[in-house]
Protein backbone atom coordinates (compact mmCIF):
# COMPACT_ATOMS: atom_id res chain seq x y z
CA UNK A 1 0.00 0.00 0.00
CA UNK A 2 1.12 3.92 -0.88
CA UNK A 3 -0.05 6.53 0.27
CA UNK A 4 -3.36 7.79 -2.03
CA UNK A 5 -2.49 10.34 -4.50
CA UNK A 6 -3.67 13.73 -3.91
CA UNK A 7 -6.78 14.98 -5.69
CA UNK A 8 -7.22 18.22 -8.05
CA UNK A 9 -10.50 20.45 -8.39
CA UNK A 10 -11.56 20.42 -11.98
CA UNK A 11 -13.86 23.36 -13.02
CA UNK A 12 -17.23 22.02 -11.94
CA UNK A 13 -16.27 21.53 -7.94
CA UNK A 14 -15.34 17.40 -8.59
CA UNK A 15 -12.21 15.89 -7.58
CA UNK A 16 -9.79 14.09 -9.37
CA UNK A 17 -7.16 12.01 -8.00
CA UNK A 18 -3.70 12.86 -10.07
CA UNK A 19 -1.98 9.50 -10.37
CA UNK A 20 -4.79 6.97 -12.43
CA UNK A 21 -3.79 4.11 -14.16
CA UNK A 22 -3.49 3.57 -17.68
CA UNK A 23 -5.13 0.50 -19.39
CA UNK A 24 -4.49 0.55 -22.73
CA UNK A 25 -2.39 -2.30 -23.94
CA UNK A 26 -1.73 -3.50 -27.80
CA UNK A 27 -2.37 -6.91 -26.41
CA UNK A 28 -2.99 -8.51 -23.07
CA UNK A 29 -3.68 -12.26 -21.77
CA UNK A 30 -6.98 -12.85 -20.34
CA UNK A 31 -6.99 -11.73 -16.48
CA UNK A 32 -4.84 -9.03 -16.96
CA UNK A 33 -6.69 -6.13 -17.18
CA UNK A 34 -8.82 -7.64 -13.78
CA UNK A 35 -5.37 -8.12 -12.30
CA UNK A 36 -4.47 -4.92 -12.55
CA UNK A 37 -6.89 -3.05 -11.78
CA UNK A 38 -7.32 -4.66 -8.79
CA UNK A 39 -3.73 -4.46 -7.80
CA UNK A 40 -3.66 -0.84 -8.28
CA UNK A 41 -7.28 -0.16 -6.33
CA UNK A 42 -4.90 -2.20 -3.28
CA UNK A 43 -1.88 -0.41 -3.61
CA UNK A 44 -3.96 2.67 -3.11
CA UNK A 45 -4.44 3.86 -6.69
CA UNK A 46 -8.60 5.94 -6.68
CA UNK A 47 -8.25 6.43 -10.71
CA UNK A 48 -8.56 4.42 -13.16
CA UNK A 49 -8.57 5.63 -17.43
CA UNK A 50 -10.21 3.19 -20.00
CA UNK A 51 -12.19 3.36 -23.42
CA UNK A 52 -14.51 1.75 -25.33
CA UNK A 53 -11.68 1.31 -28.13
CA UNK A 54 -9.43 -0.50 -26.00
CA UNK A 55 -11.99 -3.38 -25.81
CA UNK A 56 -11.65 -3.76 -22.12
CA UNK A 57 -14.05 -2.55 -20.43
CA UNK A 58 -15.84 -5.72 -19.31
CA UNK A 59 -12.02 -6.72 -17.22
CA UNK A 60 -11.74 -3.01 -15.84
CA UNK A 61 -15.27 -3.40 -14.53
CA UNK A 62 -14.77 -7.03 -12.74
CA UNK A 63 -11.62 -5.71 -11.30
CA UNK A 64 -13.61 -2.27 -10.14
CA UNK A 65 -16.32 -4.40 -8.61
CA UNK A 66 -14.45 -7.25 -7.01
CA UNK A 67 -12.19 -4.94 -5.16
CA UNK A 68 -15.70 -3.10 -3.69
CA UNK A 69 -17.25 -6.33 -3.16
CA UNK A 70 -14.23 -7.22 -1.16
CA UNK A 71 -14.77 -4.37 0.82
CA UNK A 72 -11.52 -2.11 -0.04
CA UNK A 73 -13.37 1.01 -1.51
CA UNK A 74 -16.43 1.93 -2.17
CA UNK A 75 -17.45 2.77 -6.06
CA UNK A 76 -17.86 6.40 -4.14
CA UNK A 77 -14.30 6.34 -3.67
CA UNK A 78 -13.14 5.94 -7.10
CA UNK A 79 -12.32 7.76 -10.50
CA UNK A 80 -13.46 6.05 -13.28
CA UNK A 81 -12.62 7.30 -16.96
CA UNK A 82 -13.69 5.33 -20.52
CA UNK A 83 -13.60 7.50 -23.90
CA UNK A 84 -16.47 7.96 -27.06
CA UNK A 85 -14.98 6.18 -29.66
CA UNK A 86 -14.80 8.23 -33.33
CA UNK A 87 -17.19 6.28 -34.78
CA UNK A 88 -20.53 7.24 -32.39
CA UNK A 89 -19.86 10.86 -32.84
CA UNK A 90 -23.40 11.64 -34.03
CA UNK A 91 -25.09 13.80 -31.26
CA UNK A 92 -28.04 11.12 -30.48
CA UNK A 93 -25.29 8.11 -30.53
CA UNK A 94 -23.33 9.95 -27.81
CA UNK A 95 -25.89 8.43 -24.60
CA UNK A 96 -26.16 5.01 -26.04
CA UNK A 97 -22.49 4.81 -26.92
CA UNK A 98 -21.95 5.48 -23.66
CA UNK A 99 -24.83 3.19 -21.89
CA UNK A 100 -22.55 0.62 -23.65
CA UNK A 101 -19.85 0.98 -21.91
CA UNK A 102 -21.46 1.55 -18.54
CA UNK A 103 -23.16 -2.29 -19.40
CA UNK A 104 -19.81 -3.63 -19.89
CA UNK A 105 -18.17 -1.69 -16.75
CA UNK A 106 -20.85 -2.94 -14.68
CA UNK A 107 -21.36 0.45 -13.09
CA UNK A 108 -24.47 2.91 -12.78
CA UNK A 109 -21.92 5.55 -13.57
CA UNK A 110 -18.62 7.01 -14.81
CA UNK A 111 -16.99 9.87 -13.08
CA UNK A 112 -15.39 11.12 -16.58
CA UNK A 113 -16.39 10.70 -20.40
CA UNK A 114 -13.65 11.91 -22.88
CA UNK A 115 -14.28 12.35 -26.61
CA UNK A 116 -11.29 10.08 -27.84
CA UNK A 117 -10.25 12.52 -30.73
CA UNK A 118 -11.91 15.68 -32.42
CA UNK A 119 -12.56 14.03 -35.64
CA UNK A 120 -15.13 11.48 -36.70
CA UNK A 121 -15.47 7.81 -38.66
CA UNK A 122 -17.52 6.61 -40.82
CA UNK A 123 -18.12 2.75 -41.01
CA UNK A 124 -15.89 2.55 -43.61
CA UNK A 125 -12.69 4.25 -41.90
CA UNK A 126 -13.21 7.12 -43.86
CA UNK A 127 -13.52 10.75 -42.04
CA UNK A 128 -17.63 11.33 -41.41
CA UNK A 129 -18.54 15.50 -41.23
CA UNK A 130 -19.71 15.61 -37.73
CA UNK A 131 -18.53 18.40 -36.02
CA UNK A 132 -17.35 17.77 -32.56
CA UNK A 133 -19.47 20.38 -31.08
CA UNK A 134 -22.94 18.12 -32.20
CA UNK A 135 -20.79 15.55 -30.61
CA UNK A 136 -20.45 17.63 -27.41
CA UNK A 137 -23.80 18.31 -27.35
CA UNK A 138 -24.55 14.20 -26.57
CA UNK A 139 -22.23 14.43 -23.99
CA UNK A 140 -24.18 17.30 -22.29
CA UNK A 141 -27.05 15.27 -22.41
CA UNK A 142 -25.19 12.52 -20.86
CA UNK A 143 -24.29 14.35 -17.47
CA UNK A 144 -28.17 15.81 -17.45
CA UNK A 145 -29.10 11.73 -17.41
CA UNK A 146 -26.24 11.63 -14.56
CA UNK A 147 -24.74 8.76 -16.64
CA UNK A 148 -21.22 10.69 -16.09
CA UNK A 149 -20.38 13.11 -13.56
CA UNK A 150 -17.90 15.26 -15.55
CA UNK A 151 -17.33 15.77 -19.18
CA UNK A 152 -14.09 16.35 -21.12
CA UNK A 153 -12.11 15.81 -24.19
CA UNK A 154 -8.86 14.24 -25.39
CA UNK A 155 -6.72 14.62 -27.97
CA UNK A 156 -7.95 18.40 -28.76
CA UNK A 157 -5.32 21.37 -29.82
CA UNK A 158 -6.41 24.67 -28.99
CA UNK A 159 -8.80 26.10 -31.98
CA UNK A 160 -10.68 22.98 -31.33
CA UNK A 161 -10.95 23.64 -27.52
CA UNK A 162 -11.80 27.47 -28.03
CA UNK A 163 -14.71 26.33 -29.93
CA UNK A 164 -15.68 23.76 -27.64
CA UNK A 165 -15.43 26.63 -24.70
CA UNK A 166 -17.36 28.90 -26.60
CA UNK A 167 -19.74 27.38 -28.46
CA UNK A 168 -21.05 24.79 -25.13
CA UNK A 169 -23.17 25.16 -22.00
CA UNK A 170 -21.01 22.37 -19.95
CA UNK A 171 -17.27 23.62 -19.91
CA UNK A 172 -14.83 20.96 -20.42
CA UNK A 173 -13.06 19.99 -17.38
CA UNK A 174 -9.82 17.85 -18.77
CA UNK A 175 -8.00 17.79 -22.10
CA UNK A 176 -5.99 14.27 -22.20
CA UNK A 177 -3.34 14.72 -24.03
CA UNK A 178 0.44 12.99 -24.57
CA UNK A 179 2.83 15.04 -22.46
CA UNK A 180 6.18 13.22 -21.09
CA UNK A 181 9.42 14.58 -21.44
CA UNK A 182 10.30 14.45 -24.50
CA UNK A 183 6.87 15.64 -25.78
CA UNK A 184 7.02 18.58 -23.02
CA UNK A 185 3.52 20.55 -24.71
CA UNK A 186 3.90 23.94 -22.90
CA UNK A 187 2.35 25.87 -25.03
CA UNK A 188 -1.12 23.34 -24.89
CA UNK A 189 -0.65 23.17 -21.09
CA UNK A 190 -0.66 27.03 -20.34
CA UNK A 191 -3.44 27.26 -23.09
CA UNK A 192 -5.66 24.54 -20.67
CA UNK A 193 -4.79 25.97 -17.41
CA UNK A 194 -5.66 29.60 -18.63
CA UNK A 195 -9.01 28.03 -19.73
CA UNK A 196 -9.60 26.20 -16.19
CA UNK A 197 -8.71 22.91 -18.10
CA UNK A 198 -7.09 20.51 -16.43
CA UNK A 199 -4.43 18.95 -19.01
CA UNK A 200 -4.11 15.12 -17.92
CA UNK A 201 -0.81 13.14 -19.76
CA UNK A 202 -1.73 10.26 -21.31
CA UNK A 203 2.32 8.19 -22.60
CA UNK A 204 3.44 9.76 -19.66
CA UNK A 205 7.15 7.88 -19.95
CA UNK A 206 6.88 8.29 -23.20
CA UNK A 207 10.31 7.17 -24.40
CA UNK A 208 11.56 5.87 -21.49
CA UNK A 209 9.37 3.17 -21.10
CA UNK A 210 10.61 -0.01 -23.23
CA UNK A 211 7.49 -0.01 -25.17
CA UNK A 212 8.20 1.52 -27.98
CA UNK A 213 11.16 0.03 -29.38
CA UNK A 214 9.84 1.56 -33.07
CA UNK A 215 11.60 4.83 -31.88
CA UNK A 216 15.27 3.12 -31.15
CA UNK A 217 17.63 5.84 -31.98
CA UNK A 218 15.77 9.33 -30.21
CA UNK A 219 15.57 7.13 -26.60
CA UNK A 220 18.45 8.18 -25.20
CA UNK A 221 16.51 9.56 -22.17
CA UNK A 222 16.40 5.83 -21.14
CA UNK A 223 20.71 5.75 -20.71
CA UNK A 224 21.76 9.14 -20.14
CA UNK A 225 23.49 9.98 -17.05
CA UNK A 226 22.01 13.12 -15.88
CA UNK A 227 19.14 11.69 -15.62
CA UNK A 228 19.94 8.87 -13.89
CA UNK A 229 22.11 11.15 -11.37
CA UNK A 230 18.86 12.83 -10.63
CA UNK A 231 16.81 9.51 -9.83
CA UNK A 232 19.95 8.29 -8.38
CA UNK A 233 19.53 11.23 -5.82
CA UNK A 234 16.64 10.81 -4.98
CA UNK A 235 16.43 6.79 -4.69
CA UNK A 236 14.03 6.87 -7.77
CA UNK A 237 13.78 5.55 -11.09
CA UNK A 238 13.79 7.41 -14.06
CA UNK A 239 9.60 6.76 -14.76
CA UNK A 240 9.25 8.28 -11.33
CA UNK A 241 11.31 11.16 -11.84
CA UNK A 242 9.06 11.83 -15.24
CA UNK A 243 6.12 11.11 -13.52
CA UNK A 244 7.27 13.72 -10.53
CA UNK A 245 8.17 16.12 -13.14
CA UNK A 246 4.76 15.98 -14.35
CA UNK A 247 3.05 16.14 -11.04
CA UNK A 248 5.07 19.39 -10.39
CA UNK A 249 3.87 21.35 -13.55
CA UNK A 250 0.71 20.35 -12.06
CA UNK A 251 -0.49 17.75 -14.70
CA UNK A 252 -2.23 14.62 -13.74
CA UNK A 253 -0.95 11.41 -15.05
CA UNK A 254 -2.17 8.02 -16.07
CA UNK A 255 0.75 5.72 -16.34
CA UNK A 256 0.02 2.34 -17.43
CA UNK A 257 1.77 -1.08 -15.94
CA UNK A 258 0.29 -4.13 -15.26
CA UNK A 259 3.12 -5.14 -13.51
CA UNK A 260 2.83 -5.13 -9.99
CA UNK A 261 5.82 -3.33 -8.89
CA UNK A 262 6.19 -0.90 -11.59
CA UNK A 263 2.02 -0.06 -10.41
CA UNK A 264 3.09 0.84 -7.13
CA UNK A 265 6.19 2.78 -7.99
CA UNK A 266 4.21 4.87 -10.61
CA UNK A 267 2.07 5.87 -7.14
CA UNK A 268 5.37 6.29 -5.38
CA UNK A 269 5.95 9.86 -6.04
CA UNK A 270 4.94 12.28 -3.81
CA UNK A 271 7.91 12.04 -1.29
CA UNK A 272 10.54 13.86 -2.79
CA UNK A 273 11.02 17.11 -4.57
CA UNK A 274 12.48 18.39 -7.92
CA UNK A 275 14.52 20.96 -7.87
CA UNK A 276 14.66 24.51 -10.12
CA UNK A 277 17.33 22.87 -12.32
CA UNK A 278 16.12 19.10 -11.87
CA UNK A 279 12.77 19.89 -13.48
CA UNK A 280 15.30 21.95 -16.00
CA UNK A 281 16.89 18.71 -16.78
CA UNK A 282 14.22 16.56 -17.31
CA UNK A 283 12.42 19.34 -19.48
CA UNK A 284 16.11 19.61 -21.58
CA UNK A 285 14.85 16.01 -23.07
CA UNK A 286 12.06 17.61 -25.16
CA UNK A 287 12.23 16.76 -29.01
CA UNK A 288 8.80 17.39 -29.82
CA UNK A 289 8.18 13.82 -30.05
CA UNK A 290 5.16 12.47 -30.54
CA UNK A 291 5.16 8.36 -29.37
CA UNK A 292 0.87 8.53 -30.51
CA UNK A 293 1.08 10.27 -33.71
CA UNK A 294 -2.17 8.85 -34.84
CA UNK A 295 -0.67 9.25 -38.62
CA UNK A 296 -3.29 6.65 -39.92
CA UNK A 297 -5.89 9.96 -39.29
CA UNK A 298 -3.47 12.51 -40.44
CA UNK A 299 -5.18 13.38 -43.32
CA UNK A 300 -8.16 14.35 -41.81
CA UNK A 301 -9.73 17.58 -41.76
CA UNK A 302 -9.84 17.66 -37.85
CA UNK A 303 -6.50 15.97 -37.44
CA UNK A 304 -5.20 17.60 -34.49
CA UNK A 305 -1.44 17.74 -34.55
N1 LIG B 1 -6.50 9.49 -24.94
C1 LIG B 1 -5.69 8.86 -25.74
O1 LIG B 1 -5.74 9.02 -26.98
C2 LIG B 1 -4.66 7.94 -25.17
C3 LIG B 1 -3.58 7.51 -25.97
C4 LIG B 1 -2.64 6.69 -25.38
C5 LIG B 1 -2.75 6.32 -24.05
N2 LIG B 1 -3.83 6.71 -23.31
C6 LIG B 1 -4.00 6.29 -21.89
O2 LIG B 1 -2.80 6.59 -21.19
C7 LIG B 1 -2.30 5.40 -20.60
C8 LIG B 1 -0.80 5.44 -20.49
O3 LIG B 1 -0.19 5.58 -21.74
P1 LIG B 1 0.65 4.39 -22.43
O4 LIG B 1 0.16 3.10 -21.96
O5 LIG B 1 0.64 4.69 -23.88
O6 LIG B 1 2.15 4.68 -21.96
P2 LIG B 1 2.93 4.80 -20.58
O7 LIG B 1 2.01 4.66 -19.44
O8 LIG B 1 3.77 6.01 -20.66
O9 LIG B 1 3.91 3.54 -20.65
C9 LIG B 1 3.45 2.24 -20.51
C10 LIG B 1 4.63 1.30 -20.70
O10 LIG B 1 5.64 1.57 -19.74
C11 LIG B 1 5.93 0.44 -18.96
N3 LIG B 1 6.09 0.91 -17.58
C12 LIG B 1 5.13 1.23 -16.68
N4 LIG B 1 5.66 1.67 -15.54
C13 LIG B 1 7.00 1.64 -15.71
C14 LIG B 1 8.08 1.98 -14.87
N5 LIG B 1 7.88 2.44 -13.64
N6 LIG B 1 9.34 1.82 -15.37
C15 LIG B 1 9.54 1.37 -16.63
N7 LIG B 1 8.54 1.04 -17.47
C16 LIG B 1 7.28 1.17 -17.02
C17 LIG B 1 4.74 -0.48 -19.13
O11 LIG B 1 5.14 -1.84 -19.05
P3 LIG B 1 4.51 -2.90 -17.99
O12 LIG B 1 3.04 -2.94 -18.19
O13 LIG B 1 5.18 -4.17 -18.40
O14 LIG B 1 4.93 -2.43 -16.63
C18 LIG B 1 4.29 -0.16 -20.54
O15 LIG B 1 5.06 -0.87 -21.48
C19 LIG B 1 -2.86 4.29 -21.50
O16 LIG B 1 -2.76 3.02 -20.91
C20 LIG B 1 -4.24 4.79 -21.72
O17 LIG B 1 -5.05 4.53 -20.58
C21 LIG B 1 -4.76 7.55 -23.85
Amino acid sequence: MVAEAPTVKLSNGKEMPVVGLGTYARSADPGQYSEAVESAIEIGYRNIDTASSYNNEEEVGEGINKIIKKGVVTREQLFVTTKLWNDRHRQSDVVPALKESLAKLNLSYVDLYLIHWPFSVNDKGEEASIDYIDTWKGMEEAVKLGLTKSIGVSNFNEEQLDRVLTESMVKPVVNQVEINPTLTQHKLVDYCIRNSIIPIAYTPLGLISEARPEFKGLDDIKTDPKLGEVADKHGKTRAQVALRYLIQRDIPVIPKSFTKSRIQQNLDIFDFQLNDSEMAIVDGYNIDHRCVPATKFAHFKNYPF
